[in-house]
């Protein structure tokens, strides 16, 4: 018998996060000469470890998929994939060129260097561009004084025929935590971007799901948002849980108890010792641990489902195994089902907030020796 661990991802789940995302967008949508907001699924390090292919499948409905791996590009095309994929940092190399014209891939271009290659390059066909504006990332992207110039340049090579479409994007730096400083982002992109034609791409999960900020577009733009997390069943904002945001958990890490033991009051448990116990404890060893991707950080306290009861953390997270308090469900036992994060148990950002980090962190964490079923 394989060790009792297992991860699964729910296609439902994700298909069901994607409709929640698009039911809002067309909600909020009150503008009648609005074209409607296409959605790029962001389906990034490995669909944020959920899979490729299932995401793929399960995001049928999006208008197209973000991501950054070429190869993973390839994996869409290879899995049926027919609508756009956006490349999110675009190319890295000159010789990349000729599998973004093969696979149809759509680029980000966020410094001369990427437009200096396309210049170069030979190109079968024309590429199609989103042109990118720092606005206060300060990671990727043209600075709001070189964009005019950028344009400038990707403009004549669209003239030579290097490029077909031309759209212009920017990344918030803080759509998940202030409004004010992501409103004047979003002004800023408006004074230097606004008055180029072409699709617009903004948005991530918490500008998508912050109607003022993607409404703050000219409603006859083509807009572009590009959810990630939100997708997932995650929140990406501190403030408010996914539950309440109507997202259903995509994954979830399951495992067993291996073993209980009664504790007196006054012992210790694991590495460093770091629970003592106050009064008798009776505990379950489960069959999980750093090695599987679950954070070491997350100590006593941290909360955790077993036999279908929240319960919580006692002391460090080792390995291969971990511990929980098993006080107050004297039903549970040896083999009885642990749920670490999703469905039927916490929620992954409640156990990422417990080790100071963050659900996608975990999401992206989880080791290949997990085994993992789709469903
Ligand atoms: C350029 C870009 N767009 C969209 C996203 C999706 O972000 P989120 O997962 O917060 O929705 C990311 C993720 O980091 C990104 O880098």
């Amino acid at each position: 018998m394989p060790r009792p661990i297992l991860l699964t991802v729910s296609r439902k789940a994700l298909s069901h996060n994607l409709n929640t995302v698009i039911n809002g967008l067309k909600r909020s949508n009150t503008n009648s000469n609005n074209p409607g907001i296409k959605v790029w699924a962001v389906i990034k390090a490995n669909a944020y470890g959920h899979g490729i292919e299932p995401a793929v499948e399960a995001f049928e409905q999006a208008n197209g998929l973000g991501m950054l791996d070429l190869d993973e590009a390839i994996r869409c095309r290879q899995a049926g994939w027919t609508k756009p994929i956006l490349l999110l940092e675009g190319f890295f190399h000159e010789s990349d060129l000729s599998i973004v014209q093969e696979y149809d891939l759509t680029i980000a271009v966020h410094c001369t260097h990427q437009l200096e290659m396309i210049n170069k390059a030979s190109l079968l066909k024309p590429l199609n561009v989103f042109l990118k504006l720092n606005c206060g990332m300060n990671r990727l992207g043209f600075m709001p004084e070189e964009y005019a110039k950028a344009w400038e340049y990707a403009a004549m090579l669209r003239s030579n025929g290097k490029i077909d479409t031309l759209g212009k994007m920017t990344h918030f730096s803080r759509a998940d935590d202030d409004p004010n400083e992501t409103q004047q982002q979003l002004e800023l992109f408006k004074r230097v971007a606004g008055q180029f034609p072409g699709p617009v791409s903004l948005c991530n999960s918490a500008a998508t799901l912050s109607p003022q900020v993607w409404s703050g577009i000219n409603e006859n733009t083509e807009q572009w948002v590009r959810p990630g997390i939100c997708l997932y069943g995650g929140t990406p904002f501190a403030d408010r849980d996914a539950n309440s945001l109507g997202l259903l958990p995509a994954q979830t890490l399951k495992a067993s108890i291996l073993a209980v033991r009664d504790l007196k009051a006054g012992a210790s448990i694991g590495y460093g010792h770091q629970f003592t116990a106050t009064e008798n404890v009776r505990m379950g060893v489960v069959s999980c641990g750093y090695a599987d991707g679950y954070p070491r950080l997350a100590g006593t306290g941290t909360p955790i489902t077993v036999h279908g009861k929240r319960t919580r953390l006692l002391g460090r997270v080792s390995m291969d195994m971990m511990v929980a308090d098993l006080t107050h469900i004297p039903e549970a036992g040896p083999g009885s089902e642990v749920v670490l994060w999703g469905q039927g148990g916490p929620a992954i950002d409640e156990v990422a907030a417990h080790a100071q980090t963050i659900g996608y962190e975990l999401m992206c964490a989880v080791a290949t020796r997990v085994p993992r079923v789709i469903i």
